[in-house]
């Protein structure tokens, strides 16, 4: 398939070289096309290495694409695909992967004639540098569509899980992108905050807290009519912690590098929700304020 991989980061990237090593016509689109071509994927969880060699915002290939997967960060989706729009033929099939909830409600009419794909993954990657990724952690990808002509896509499921397993398809993303929500909600901002490793969350002094948010986001996932139940979650949010223990987490990440992070798609969505059902959320409330300070500032306190 010919495949535009737009914004093309640390999980742009770890996808653009999995496509390309499974023998997919691979490009990518970013905003820094100045960036070298060759790529480099070596992983010390799987034995592989792959040296992908990447046109880059080539008009030529968003033309022909079959796939456009955006795996920009949630806030800059829209902008991203702007440029792109015009050129896209209506039988393009647009893939999302983006932590977060809400960065597509906006766009849904705009893109109503395109097939529209969501992919939820827990696959760790690190872009070092421009033309190295490194895949830090295993994870799983949970894919779905966002409306009528993307359910005719399911195919996607395999051609995914062909070049990065496992990949499963969901009729409803619905509680895949809540519990992956949990999880960031959890992770993200505690890190970030406390200039901490995810594995550091596993200490005793963090545990009332992350109760708190979990908490909180089961009342208000509850209210939005998906049920879990909170300890399966806490389960869930804890696993995610040991499995990534060594890594730092993307909003970790984006602060550390003074950029603006996702925290208004991750508890900023939940106090969105919140507000709605009237439901108090203070531990949200206050990690994202916290957070939206630290970007102020532009950097970790
Ligand atoms: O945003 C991230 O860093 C990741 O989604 C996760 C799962 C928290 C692991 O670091």
């Amino acid at each position: 398939m010919n495949i535009v991989v737009v914004g093309p980061g640390a999980i742009g990237s770890l996808w653009a070289c999995y496509l390309h090593q499974a023998g997919h016509n691979v490009s990518a689109w970013s905003r820094h096309p100045q960036h070298s071509r060759l790529l480099s994927l070596s992983s010390p969880v799987s034995p592989i290495t792959v040296n992908a060699t990447l046109r880059h915002n080539d008009m030529d290939a968003v033309h022909h694409a079959d796939v456009i997967l955006v795996t920009t960060k949630a806030h800059h989706v829209a902008d991203a695909l702007a440029p792109l729009l015009a050129h896209l033929h209506s039988d393009t099939l647009l893939l999302f992967i983006h932590n977060g909830m809400g960065a597509l409600e906006p766009l849904m009419d705009t893109l109503a004639d395109y097939p529209l794909l969501q992919a939820i993954t827990t696959h760790g990657a690190m872009k070092p540098s421009p033309q190295q990724v490194i895949h830090t952690g295993l994870g799983r990808t949970d894919l779905g569509a966002l409306n009528l002509k993307g359910r005719a896509c399911q195919f996607m499921a395999e051609v995914l899980h062909h070049a990065l397993p496992e990949v499963t398809w969901h009729p409803s993303l619905e509680l895949p992108l809540w519990k992956k929500l949990a999880i960031n909600c959890v992770i993200n901002p505690l890190t970030a905050i406390h200039n901490l490793r995810n594995g550091d969350l596993q200490a005793a002094a963090y545990s009332e807290t992350i109760y708190g948010i979990i908490q909180e986001v089961v009342m208000v996932m509850n209210a939005c009519g998906v049920d879990l139940e909170q300890e399966a979650l806490r389960q869930d949010v804890y696993e995610v912690i040991a499995r990534t223990a060594h890594n730092y987490s993307s909003m970790h990440q984006d602060l550390t590098h003074q950029r603006e992070s996702e925290i208004d798609f991750i508890n900023g969505y939940v106090l969105a929700q919140a507000r709605r059902h009237r439901i108090p959320v203070p531990y949200n409330r206050e990690l994202w304020q916290t957070v939206k300070q630290l970007e102020h500032r532009g950097s970790h306190a």
